[in-house]
């Protein structure tokens, strides 16, 4: 298979903005503004790719709603990481049946991560036919030239060729929060756990050039962005596939070099690759939040193994704690699984043991989830259902009074927080290590930096007072 990543050239790109001014014309002839309506499912890549379809439909003269009833275009931006998040969007897929009888004309289109599984093209072809088109990661950049064939040839369209994946530089962005930004740094990923879908779907590692990556945050900063966060299945590998020489640690202080009064996040790291310059680099600079999240998925070295994750309980133990020595302040959070196919009761002790030791501020829990054409959806998997939720309640009842005693710390600190928004009566901001703190005060302070004084805390968020 071919495996060199695809540039799209400034021309392919031409072409697709042509498109964009065709259907717009499509719709001047019409003689009014037509809507559209995306919804978005999974991680942080699929809410910067969302961004980025609405770019299109918005160059293509599209006004974005926030509901599929009556919109001329609905996207599904989906995420297949779990089988509960796919019986998600078919459910909801489903549903879009009786919003286009209502409105005959209504295109709906599903892509993302399930875009890439031939189960889930196939499925739709088949039984899903109020379906106008569907088209996987790689094709995003194509999205114009795919809604106008959709629009004028009133045929179904398919755009779920595999490849190793392409980066285009350039598709016009409509972004959720003018604020605080995603920037994807890299697509894809090489690592193949066993329990991943991720790397068949989204296609191989590849980064953007740091030149690009550079313009694009100073650009932010300059409009206003007060946080970027820097996205890739595994950031730590940025870089290896550009033999330019400049690993993440270094992007990461360029970006902390410019001028402005910004903070850097960045997700998700992949502990293999988490190196001490990381962590020195992270410590050097205020602009860089002291905040990491390094999924760790077990705390046993066999499951680990298992899970081809390339590295051992002892190593992931000793990268925290020299993270912790040289940040003091870090705010720490993680993923892991539960039943993976042959943990044993011991090993799942072994999880337990280790969030206890390491003390995460807090924790992405999952039941492992078979995923076909995966290595570990064909492994021997004995434990019953029952066992493993009862695991899962466990580690959440553990978990939950660890992050409960981490907050309960922070009552009485003075915090530098971004203010970044209203809920209700109160409003929200976020600390330098990401937790939530909600207090009184007027609108005018959203978009500034505030000093907070924590009065108090629950499990999930921190109250606080000018
Ligand atoms: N690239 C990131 C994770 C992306 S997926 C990383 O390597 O850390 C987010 C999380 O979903 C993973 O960390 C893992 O904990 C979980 N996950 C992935 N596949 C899963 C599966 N088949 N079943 C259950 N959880 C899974
Ligand atoms: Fe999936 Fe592993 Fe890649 Fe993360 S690093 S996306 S868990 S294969
Ligand atoms: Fe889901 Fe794809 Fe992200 S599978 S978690 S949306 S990379």
């Amino acid at each position: 298979m071919n495996t060199k990543t695809t540039i799209i050239s400034q021309a392919q790109l031409e072409a697709q903005f042509a498109y964009c001014d065709k259907i717009a014309a499509l719709w001047c002839a019409e003689g009014r503004t037509p809507t559209a309506y995306v919804e978005t499912y999974g991680c942080q890549q699929n809410e910067a790719d969302s961004e980025k379809i609405r770019g299109y439909l918005t160059q293509s003269g599209y006004s974005i709603v926030k509901e599929a009833e009556g919109a001329d275009v609905v996207v599904m931006n989906t995420c297949a990481i779990r089988e509960h998040a796919e019986q998600r969007v078919f459910g909801n897929l489903g549903a879009l049946t009786h919003t286009k009888r209502r409105h005959p004309e209504q295109k709906i289109f599903l892509c993302g991560c399930m875009a890439g599984e031939t189960k889930v093209s196939d499925r739709i072809k088949k039984s899903y036919p109020h379906v106008d088109g569907v088209f996987s990661t790689h094709h995003l950049w194509q999205f114009p030239e795919i809604l106008f064939n959709v629009l004028t040839r009133k045929k179904r369209q398919f755009y779920v060729t595999d490849e190793p994946g392409s980066i285009a530089e350039g598709i016009p962005q409509v972004r959720d929060s003018q604020l605080k930004a995603w920037v994807s740094i890299m697509y894809g990923c090489n690592n193949f756990c066993t329990y991943c879908i991720v790397p068949y779907v989204r296609g191989r590692e590849r980064s953007r050039q740091p030149e690009d990556i550079l313009r694009e945050c100073r650009e932010l900063i300059e409009n206003g962005a007060r946080e970027i966060t820097l996205l890739g299945q595994n950031v730590n590998s940025y870089g290896n596939d550009l033999k330019s020489g400049m690993d993440f640690a270094d992007l990461l202080s360029a970006i902390a070099a410019l001028p402005g009064d910004f903070l850097i996040r960045f997700m998700t790291s992949h502990p293999k690759d988490a190196s001490t310059k990381l962590f020195d680099t992270m410590a050097k600079y205020d602009k860089i939040a002291k905040q990491l999240h390094l999924p760790f998925q077990s705390g046993s070295s066999r499951v680990l193994k298992a899970m081809n994750r390339h590295y051992d309980r002892e190593t992931y133990l000793e990268k925290v704690r020299y993270a912790k020595s040289v940040m003091p302040d870090l705010v720490l959070t993680s993923d892991v699984i539960v039943g993976f196919p042959g943990e044993t009761e011991e090993e799942f002790e072994e999880t337990i043991s280790l969030i206890q030791q390491v003390h995460y501020d807090a924790l992405f829990t999952f039941i492992f989830s078979p995923r076909t054409g995966t290595p570990a959806a064909s492994m021997e998997d004995p434990t019953p259902k029952e066992e493993k939720n009862r695991r899962f309640d466990k580690l959440c009842a553990v978990q939950n009074s660890i992050s409960e005693q981490i907050h309960e710390a922070y009552t009485g600190k003075r915090l530098r927080c971004l203010v970044d928004g209203r809920d209700k009566e109160m409003l929200t901001a976020r600390t330098e290590g990401g937790r939530l703190v909600r207090f009184e005060g007027c609108d005018s302070l959203i978009g500034t930096y505030q000093m907070l004084t924590i009065t108090g805390a629950t499990t999930w968020s921190l109250t606080g007072k000018l």
